[in-house]
């Protein structure tokens, strides 16, 4: 399953993927534990929050952080990201519904949640203790590449992220 512009990430677990293919062929859904987080439905949130880079899944996230982040849209990360109030409060709603420590979390998103202090308001997905777990067997090599950039260019890595799809299976690293 290698594509033209990158590598399968792990190719020698080639065959133990294709076992767990088949498998979820057979059991005709996800495995529990695939890392797939539910996205707003329709395009509004993939339209406005992904326009300047991956539309994160809120549930990377909890609600005080998304609620403090869309407060401030002016004044995000430097550039203005400012919303229209009733597209604001659909997203903002959207992203609450879902957020890590949401009423239906996954199990995942409970974890997630559970690595970030009570206290804290955490307002990037790469700075969280989950990230840093996830990915600390990538070489810091492979972060300076150009296709990738920064450590929040999900989508460089993870091809079907806009649909809130992290799993293994779907990551390709850029080469250059
Ligand atoms: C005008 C461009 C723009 C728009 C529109 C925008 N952002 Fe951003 N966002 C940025 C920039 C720039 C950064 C910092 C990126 C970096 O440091 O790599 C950022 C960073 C982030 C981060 C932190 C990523 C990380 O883990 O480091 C989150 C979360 C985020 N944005 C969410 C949103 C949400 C939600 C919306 C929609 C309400 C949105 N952004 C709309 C420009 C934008
Ligand atoms: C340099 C490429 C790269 C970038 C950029 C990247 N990741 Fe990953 N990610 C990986 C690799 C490699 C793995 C490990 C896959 C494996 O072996 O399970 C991974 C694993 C994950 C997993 C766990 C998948 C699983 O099966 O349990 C999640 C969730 C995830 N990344 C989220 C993110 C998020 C969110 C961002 C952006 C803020 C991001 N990643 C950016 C390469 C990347």
């Amino acid at each position: 399953m290698a594509s033209a512009s990158g590598i399968t990430w792990k190719n020698l677990l080639s065959l133990t993927l294709s076992v767990s293919v088949v498998a979820a062929l057979i059991g005709n859904a996800p495995a529990d534990d695939e890392a797939i987080f539910p996205m707003p439905s329709g395009k509004t949130y993939v339209n406005e929050c992904g326009s300047c880079h991956t539309a994160y899944a809120p549930g990377l996230l909890p609600v005080r952080s998304w609620r403090k982040m869309l407060g401030q849209l002016d004044k995000h990360f430097g550039e203005d990201a400012s919303l229209e109030e009733p597209q604001r409060l659909e997203i903002l709603k959207n992203l609450e519904l879902l957020a890590a420590d949401a009423d239906q979390a996954n199990m995942r998103m409970h974890r997630i949640n559970g690595a970030i202090a009570a206290a804290a308001v955490p307002q990037r997905v790469s700075e969280t203790g989950y990230f840093k777990y996830m990915h600390d067997e990538v070489p810091a090599y492979i972060w300076k590449r150009k296709k990738i950039g920064t450590l929040a260019n999900c989508i460089a890595c993870h091809t079907r992220v806009n649909e809130g799809r992290y799993g293994e299976r779907e990551v390709r690293i850029p080469q250059q």
